[in-house]
């Protein structure tokens, strides 16, 4: 983590213009922190079976952080949640302008590409990560999800199509961020797999957490604009607070039941993140 955090506050996009701002909005969302969960997924499992690959994998991790940031400044315009805080500060859109937020997020999108090119890994392994991370964050995931997320304000989607929904707009990159380090370290397709299909599982529990937090957590607990899922289709606002609960206890044994059955190697590199996250919605 704290490899991670040092490589990515001495690796913010730098730009020479004589935009008053555009630099500082750029990499003020990056710098704000956060749980650094994809990331570390991903370096968790390189550095568990080709250590020596760390720093290679370092730049891809960070174009994770980089791909989800910009869907979270995207996700806080007004035209979509309209949410003023963000990791304990103010969105881009309330510190600069709508216009600026937009093209930050535009170009952190772009620039985590750009980051995967030039990472020092094998050019066939890099195209593999570009094929991924298109996959499972554009139009087939999370900007789907996204999209279904927005339209259907108001209108109550099935259970079903909630599980859906999260699965596009949050499982699938967090799955993703499995699969790129099973990618790098060259583990076998079966062992990809397997690790991808758990990470949908454990990104669609993620999401089912953070609509608890919404109905849970304060704005200062949660860093972030909370209480404000209130047209969304949230598993809070279809099924209830114990129930969501209940479930999503449910699942968090079951992803646990399912992790015991991984190699021990994989166990002990996913163990803290696993501890630390199966039953967040439970605490405060
Ligand atoms: C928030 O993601 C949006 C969701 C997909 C649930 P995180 O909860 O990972 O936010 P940060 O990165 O810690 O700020
Ligand atoms: C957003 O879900 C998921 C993204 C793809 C950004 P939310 O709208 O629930 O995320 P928060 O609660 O604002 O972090
Ligand atoms: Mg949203
Ligand atoms: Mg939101
Ligand atoms: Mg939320």
């Amino acid at each position: 983590m704290q490899r991670f955090e040092a490589y990515l506050q001495s690796h913010l996009p730098e730009v020479s213009t004589f935009h008053p701002v555009y630099r500082a909005a750029l990499g003020d969302m990056l710098q704000a922190g956060g749980k650094r969960f994809r990331p570390m997924l991903l370096l968790s499992i390189v550095d568990a079976y080709e250590p020596l690959l760390y720093n290679g994998a370092l730049p891809v991790a960070m174009a994770l952080e980089m791909f989800h940031t910009y869907s979270l400044i995207h996700d806080d315009l007004p035209a979509m949640d309209d949410a003023p805080l963000r990791r304990g500060h103010p969105t881009l859109h309330k510190r600069y302008d709508e216009v600026t937020a937009i093209l930050a997020g535009d170009a952190l999108n772009t620039d985590a590409f750009y980051l995967i090119a030039k990472a020092p890994l094998r050019e066939d392994i890099k195209i593999r990560l570009v094929e991924l991370l298109a996959r499972d964050g554009g139009s087939r995931g999370m900007v789907l999800g996204q999209a279904i997320d927005c339209y259907f304000e108001n209108t109550p989607l099935t259970l079903e199509q909630v599980k859906i929904l999260h699965q596009n707009k949050t499982a699938k990159l967090i799955a993703v961020s499995l699969q790129m380090g099973a990618v790098i370290a060259r583990l076998k397709k079966k062992a990809e797999q397997e690790i991808y299909q758990f990470g949908l599982d454990l990104g669609l529990l993620f999401q089912i957490q953070d609509d608890i937090i919404d109905e849970t957590q304060s704005d200062e607990e949660a860093g972030k604009t909370t209480g404000n899922d209130e047209d969304k289709n949230s598993f809070v606002n279809l099924l209830g607070l114990k129930e969501s609960i209940a479930q999503a206890d449910a699942l968090a044994k079951d992803l646990q039941r399912r992790f015991e059955g991984f190699d021990g190697k994989l166990q002990r590199a996913l163990q803290p993140l696993m501890t630390q996250y199966l039953y967040r919605h439970k605490g405060k």
